[in-house]
């Protein structure tokens, strides 16, 4: 594909609240144990937001992991700003216009992408193509999600999974000599609707029913696991042909961090190593649109200069999609 102009990586970082809830913790809110969490899932804690002045919502936990990515980059550079969230504080106005004015970003474009877990990829594939026609000179995306408000903790199929999070990414014009990414495939298959929701308030739900607001997620885990562990390899052999190479070309993933039991999938039925798959879903569970920028943070020291880097996201929608990218240190 011939683009005007590259786009780079420049700034990454996360936020996560300071309360951690440990499996053991959940023992005495249902019938469960630390040792089925841990076997089935790979999670041994989550953080969550308590309600108090400070990591107490999206807002707030974007807020932190937007300085962070931005590092001495002023905010006043911007030219736009995409929050990829499922859980919002407020339906309107979006995280995105708070989170401008929070920051002092000024004359910008600021929207929320709705995608679920696979929200950041989205909306990093988003803001790319605004940057690479040329429109854009620099733009902050931002996944974050915060479950633990929309989450029914008496339900042990969806209470052990969940945890709140955020991770943004600074992105910035260049030549097309140096363009980081070089591949993407992005999917949606509505039909799938009724196997992962959380239902709005007063709104119509996927079965076409006004039913009575409940604003807990609900997920059917084995649905999406087997659609998770056929995607993921799907799309990496997707996106790795788009420029002629194959799957087992890629240095790491950076998958949407769900189950561990996914992650390692993944690597068996591509005969990868299993440290290929970058996982911190032991401290953070999963943390929705956050998982991948929250784990990119974390593990961008250990990605060497010129490795090939692929993100794969995927959930409610359903939603499905990755991107390819030529990691750069910054
Ligand atoms: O970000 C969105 C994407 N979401 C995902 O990717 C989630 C994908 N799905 C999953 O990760 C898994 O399906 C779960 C972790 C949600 C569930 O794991 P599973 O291996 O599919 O368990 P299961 O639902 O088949 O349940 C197996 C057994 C059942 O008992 P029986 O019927 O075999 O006696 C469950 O009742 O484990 C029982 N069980 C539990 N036991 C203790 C289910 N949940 C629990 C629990 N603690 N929390």
């Amino acid at each position: 594909m011939n683009i005007p102009f590259g786009v780079k990586i420049n700034g990454l970082g996360s936020c996560v609240p300071d309360k951690i809830i440990k499996n053991q913790d959940l023992e005495s809110l249902f019938e469960t144990n630390s040792e089925w969490i841990e076997s089935r899932t790979g999670i041994l804690e989550r953080r969550v937001c308590e309600f108090t002045p400070e990591n107490s919502s999206s807002l707030d936990l974007s807020i932190k992991a937007a300085k962070q990515a931005l590092g001495n980059t002023s905010a006043e550079e911007l030219d736009l700003i995409i929050v990829a969230t499922s859980t919002p504080d407020f339906l309107y106005p979006s995280t995105a216009c708070r989170l401008q004015s929070a920051l002092g970003a000024k004359n910008i474009l600021a929207f929320d992408l709705s995608a679920a877990c696979s929200g950041f990829v989205f909306a990093l594939q988003t803001a790319s193509q605004f940057i690479q026609l040329g429109t854009v000179q620099k733009a902050l995306v931002v996944g974050v999600d915060i479950h633990s408000r929309f989450m029914d903790w008496t339900d042990r199929s969806t209470a052990i999974l969940f945890g709140d999070g955020a991770g943004a990414v600074l992105l910035e014009k260049t030549s097309t000599e140096k363009n980081q990414l070089l591949a993407h495939s992005l999917h949606t298959d509505g039909s799938g609707a009724c196997e992962l929701y959380l239902k709005a308030i007063g709104g119509q739900f996927p079965n076409g029913k006004i039913e009575k607001p409940l604003e807990t997620v609900f997920m059917n885990g084995k649905k999406i696991y087997q659609f998770a562990v056929k995607a993921i390899p799907n799309i990496l052999d997707k996106i790795t042909a788009n420029i002629g190479l194959e799957s087992k070309d890629i240095d790491y993933l950076i998958c949407h961090q769900a189950n561990q039991r996914i992650l390692d999938s993944v690597a068996e039925k591509l005969n990868w190593p299993k440290e290929k798959c970058l996982s911190n879903i032991a401290k953070y569970g999963n943390t929705s649109a956050a998982s991948i920028p929250l784990a990119w943070h974390e593990f961008q020291n250990q990605l060497e200069d010129n490795s090939l880097l692929a993100l794969v996201g995927f959930g409610a929608g359903l939603t499905w999609g990755g991107l390819l990218w030529r990691w750069q240190k910054f």
